[in-house]
């Protein structure tokens, strides 16, 4: 199995390398962002509180996502790895995905953390605000207390990974296929 954590801060484009990642390596695609979208597109329960934070730029709590992952790794057994992205998110997420995949003789075989500053973030947020209507993205208030909730409780999650020599740090800016590259070249090293 291949488990890559894929890391960075909004907009640093971890949703549009995912896509190649998967392509090339047949993983399975794991955003908790998406999932979430999705049960707000579903009006379940759990999006609509969901959707009230998300809005206002604010983490779900984790028990949230980590069931929500749980039971994508319950029903995806025969899966050749995943790719995680906007996921772990804070430490205790982390934590519990070292347990989920451990119960399962699994593991993050790495993190690959995108490094973005934070005026480019906002200039694609905005953008792609504009273009999609995607709600967090719509206003520059928004977009900065997404960036410090990623600052305040994601940023520690690097250090975790850290720990365990699992982390690797990319430039986050260039050409899509450039940047899939320097990913590309970690992957293989794992
Ligand atoms: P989520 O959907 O995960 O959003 P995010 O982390 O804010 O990430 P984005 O999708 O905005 O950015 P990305 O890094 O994927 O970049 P992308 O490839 O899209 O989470 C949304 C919300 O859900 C959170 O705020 C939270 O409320 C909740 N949530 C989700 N997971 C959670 C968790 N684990 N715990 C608690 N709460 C959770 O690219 C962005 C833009 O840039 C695009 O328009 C793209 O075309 C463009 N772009 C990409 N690459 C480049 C490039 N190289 N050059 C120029 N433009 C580029």
């Amino acid at each position: 199995m291949l488990n890559l954590v894929l890391f960075g801060p909004p907009g640093a484009g971890k949703g549009t390398q995912s896509q190649n990642i998967i392509e090339k390596f047949g993983l399975i695609h794991l955003s908790t962002g998406d999932l979430l979208r999705s049960e707000i597109a579903n009006g379940t329960e759990l999006g609509l509180e969901a959707k009230k934070l998300m809005d206002d730029g604010l983490l779900v709590p984790d028990a949230v996502v980590i069931g929500m992952i749980s039971n994508k790794l319950d029903s995806n057994k025969d899966a050749k790895g995943f790719i995680f992205d906007g996921f772990p998110r804070t430490v205790a997420q982390a934590e519990a995905l070292d347990s989920l995949l451990a119960s399962k003789d699994s593991q993050i075989d790495g993190m690959v953390a995108l490094e973005v500053d934070a005026e480019e973030l906002k200039q694609r947020l905005l953008l792609r605000g504009k273009e999609s209507g995607r709600p967090d993205d719509a206003n520059p208030e928004v977009i900065a207390k997404r960036i410090k909730e990623y600052n305040d409780k994601t940023a520690p999650v690097a250090e975790f990974y850290k720990a365990q020599n699992k982390f690797t740090s990319i430039n986050g800016i260039g050409s899509i296929n450039e940047i899939f590259d320097s990913i590309h070249e970690v992957i293989q090293g794992f």
